[in-house]
This record gives C-alpha cells, structure tokens and sequence, in this order.
C-alpha cells in the first residue's frame, strides 16, 4: 500500500491524540513529540502501530533526526518508496534512521562543561543538621513517591516538589496520585508537601527569577531524582531535561546560600564497554564514556559530571547509583511499566526465559529510598558516591527456577533459540514484547549486538557496594534478600493489579 506524506501525517495526529487521551485538534505537527511526554513504552507503541500501516519497521531513532509529526512523516513517505525494494529477511529491517549509521558521534567529554558562574565561591554555607525547607525534583515519580514517605518520617521540614503542571491544584493533585499509586498516600496530601510548578528542562526550572531567588535564599537542601527516563530516545532529546536540568539544580543550589546536593544517578555511568568484567568501586573513577549507546545513559553519564565539576568547586554533594529499583518489598507495589516487569510478563507469556549468564541488577525502592535519605543526613558522606546495588544479587537462572515454582509453565532456551522465539513471539501485539521490539532486535553497538547481547554479564562491570553497606552498618537499613518471599510478594501484586493475568 502506498501512502502519502498528508496520510501519514493524519494517521499520527489521530494515533498520537488517541494516546494522550486528547483531541486531535490539539495535536501540533510542528511540535516536538518529545514535547508530548511520551515515556519509552508509549514512543514504541506509536512507532510499532506505525509498523501495521506502513509495512516496515521504521527504526525509533528518527524520532531524533525527525522530531515532529510534520517532518517525520515527509520522511516516512521517502521510506516507504526506498522499502519496496528492500528484500524480507525475516529479522527487523532497519530503516535509514538506522541505530548505527545516523548516530553522529557524540563526544560526551565535550558536553560535560559546567556554567563557569555556578559556583559557590561567595555564598554562605552553615551547615543545618534538620533542614527546615527541602527543594526535591522527580517527586511525582517512582522513586520521588518513597524519597517523599522517607522525608516526611525522618525530617520536619517541608517539601517544595518541582512537579510539571499548569496550576497549583494540578500539581497537589498529581503529587497526590502518585503517592496514592504506590500504596503510600493518605486521605489527603500531606500539608507539608508543597508543590512547585515548573520543568527541569528550561533555564532557572522554568521558575523565573524571582521565584528561583526565593527558593535559593530559602531552601536548606535539595535531592535531585527528576529525569526523563526514555530507552528509545537519543541524547539530544534528553539533553535539556537531564543535562541542563541538573545544572539549573546546581545554579540553585550555589545561589546566595550554599546548599547540599543529594543526586540520583544511576550505576549507568559505568556503561562504557572499557568497565566490561571489571569491579568498580563507589569513589572509582568514571571517565570513559567512549561506548555508551543509549542516550538515557549518555545524559546520565554528562549529569554526574557537572555534579562532580559542582562537587570539585566546593559545593557540598553527594551522589547516589541505583541499579534497576524494583517494587517495595513489603507491598510488592512497583511500576508495572518498566522494563523488568514487560520482560518478564512477556517470557512468561511466551513460556520461554534464554538460558544466559544475566544477574539480576535490581534492589527494591524502598531500600534505594531509606538508604537516600540516611545517607543524605551523615555528614561525613558529603562528596562521596554510594551504590545501592544488591549485596547478594541472583541470576536470572534462580528467578526462572522461583517462577517455576509457583506453577508457571516456562522453560530456559539456548541464546539463539530464545532470540528466534523473541522474534517469533514480538510480532504478536498480545505480547508485552511487541512494543519492545525496537529495543530488544535492532542492532545498537558499532559490533551489531542487540541491548539483551549488551547486556548479557561477560558485557557488564560488577558494580561493587561494599562502601555503601558499610557506611549504612549503623543504621537499621539492609538490602532485603531477593528470594521466593520477595518474588512471592511481586507476582502477588503484578497479579492483583492485573498486570499478570496467568494464576498461580
Ligand atoms: N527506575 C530505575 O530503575 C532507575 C535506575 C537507576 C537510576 N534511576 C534514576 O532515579 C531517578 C528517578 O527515577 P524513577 O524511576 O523515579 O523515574 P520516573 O518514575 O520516570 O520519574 C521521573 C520523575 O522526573 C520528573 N521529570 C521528568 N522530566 C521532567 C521535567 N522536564 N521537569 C520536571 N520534572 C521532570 C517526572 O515528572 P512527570 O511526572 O511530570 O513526568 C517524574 O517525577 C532518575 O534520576 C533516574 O535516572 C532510576
């Protein structure tokens, strides 16, 4: 079927309204779609039912080199007439936005360069054992939600949130809904929590300038969680968010008073093939950056750098590196939207997991939470960086062998079996995997590996977390162990909110 540039044009604005929730006329083709707030799994749906009408695979990073609905589809009409003579090979084709040719290379040194006038030179720093009014960014998020529940037990101060939205009720609202979503909401929202509108990716947070003098000359300190977590997207379209953001966070935190800066980072910043079977330690240096393909790590990667350069000018920081963070271990209660979750709920359903050497990254968030903010509190942390890594990590053989005992039918297939299956299984929109399939069968590295060849363990560094469990030695905090009880507690709310259908 051939198509023109207006149909595909009209075709997005509908699918792209039918997303948000919107009507179309509110759609701009002019407008950036990073602009819409896709997260990854809504960019991949849009980009796989984009696949049902044009016959191909258009490859997610045009999104890049495309940005809007307007110029992408006169680019996709051009594809469609180079596709027809492109042969079916069976595997995802890739498209001229193809992952490895259309990526410039990005030098991620040059990127890493701190505004020369942040720096807290001549502010005042009196160090406050109880900050009175905490600045916090990401709170409207997974990790925002229990950062927030650990703050409101461990401090008295009021939390000013920098929370997206047009007006202040908007904000309270969502701040409320989020909370609400992870178990960990009252009646009403806490009067201590105080949103703030604005947006991490424009100059000052989008406060303006008064607003950000105030919140300088008044805040004591401030945890940075706020990211535009997207796997598809390239540097550039995160760039403003992460990158930029993270500066104006320090720009804040340097302004008339100095205040601390409690960063999320990731253990991403270790992403570079160069740390591949190497252990790396938390005060380890984190120089290479060469390698590192998925723009979410890149950002990352550029974000802890200005924290560092930050940290290097004086101001007080620390730095924190989950791994993936999976649900409370208590409740069980996660984000049924992340990668783990959609991978799993996909082998299951396609009763195969691949029989590879792959440990399970991931610590429970309300571990990664408390162990924040008590870090956050000690003074000797201040200009350290902490793991939250799981001590005792399992491998994926050990939950596959859990998952079988709780009745579900799976089996663990060679590598390449497992990959033919995957390619088999994710044409199927039934399955969870369809709307990964950019991510799981396009060929990223310059070595054509996929992101599961990625990450397969012989590719990984082992992210030690010896520092960090001793430095919580003194406090009643301790990575929950990752066993049948914790599994137990995951499938039992992936099944009561309806994420998983399959019975135990
Ligand atoms: N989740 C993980 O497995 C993981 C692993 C390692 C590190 N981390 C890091 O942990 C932090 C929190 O992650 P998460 O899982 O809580 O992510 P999340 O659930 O996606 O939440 C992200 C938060 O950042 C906010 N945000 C994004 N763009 C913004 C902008 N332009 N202006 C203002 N706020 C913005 C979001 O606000 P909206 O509600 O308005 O979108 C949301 O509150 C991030 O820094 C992430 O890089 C996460």
């Amino acid at each position: 079927m051939s198509y023109s540039a207006a149909d595909i044009q009209a075709w997005m604005v509908s699918h792209l309204a039918e997303l948000l929730g919107v009507e179309t006329d509110e759609v701009d083709i002019h407008e950036n779609l990073e602009n819409y707030g896709l997260d990854s799994a809504q960019a991949m749906t849009l980009v796989s039912k984009l696949e049902e009408l044009l016959g191909f695979q258009p490859s997610p990073l045009l999104l890049w080199h495309y940005p809007n609905i307007a110029s992408l589809s006169e680019r996709l009409a051009e594809e469609l007439v180079e596709q027809s003579d492109v042969q079916d090979t069976g595997i995802v084709k890739q498209t001229s936005g193809n992952a490895i040719a259309d990526i410039p290379t990005l030098d991620l040194q040059a990127e890493a360069v701190l505004d020369p006038t942040i720096h807290p030179g001549g502010a005042v720093y009196t160090p406050v054992d109880k900050p009175k009014k905490i600045f916090l960014t990401g709170s409207t998020g997974f990790l925002g939600a229990f950062i927030i529940r650990e703050l409101l037990e461990q401090t008295d101060a009021e939390l000013y949130c920098l929370v997206r939205a047009s007006s202040l009720q908007e904000g309270k609202n969502k701040l409320y809904k989020n909370l609400e979503q992870y178990g960990i909401g009252q009646d009403e929202l806490n009067p201590r929590i105080i949103p703030v509108i604005g947006d991490l990716s424009q100059p000052m947070l989008g406060l303006g300038a008064e607003l950000f003098q105030a919140l300088a000359t008044n805040i004591d300190t401030i945890y940075h969680s706020g990211a535009l977590l997207n796997y598809v997207y390239p540097y550039s379209a995160l760039k403003a968010a992460n990158v930029l953001g993270t500066q104006e966070i320090l720009r804040l935190a340097c302004q008339i008073k100095v205040k601390p800066v409690h960063y999320v980072s990731s253990v991403a910043v270790f992403e570079s093939p160069v740390y591949a079977g190497k252990v790396v330690k938390e005060d380890d240096d984190f120089s290479h950056w060469e390698g590192i393909f998925l723009g979410y790590s890149q950002t990352k990667w550029v974000a802890e750098k200005l924290v560092k350069i930050a940290s290097d000018r004086g101001l007080p920081v620390t730095i924190h590196r989950p791994p993936l963070i999976a649900g409370d271990s208590q409740t069980g209660i996660g984000n049924t939207h992340d990668f783990i979750n959609l991978m799993v709920k996909g082998c299951l359903q396609m009763g195969y997991f691949p029989d590879v050497e792959y440990m399970l990254d991931m610590s429970p968030v309300d571990y990664v939470s408390k162990a924040i903010v008590y870090l956050s509190m000690q003074p000797e942390s201040i200009g350290k960086a902490f793991h939250l890594q799981h001590p005792n990590p399992v491998s994926l053989k050990v939950l596959v062998d859990w998952v079988s005992s709780f009745g579900y039918p799976v089996q663990m297939l060679p590598y390449d079996e497992w990959q033919a299956e995957l390619i088999k299984n994710a044409a199927s929109p039934d399955n969870p995997l369809y709307t990964l399939r950019p991510f799981l069968l396009e060929r990223w590295s310059e070595e054509q590996l996929t992101i599961p060849d990625l990450y397969l363990q012989a590719r990984r560094p082992k992210i030690s977390c010896e520092a960090t469990v001793k430095a919580l030695a003194g406090s009643s905090i301790s990575c929950p162990p990752i066993d049948s009880k914790l599994f137990m507690t995951y499938t039992a709310y992936l099944i009561e909110s309806g994420f998983l259908s399959i019975a135990l």
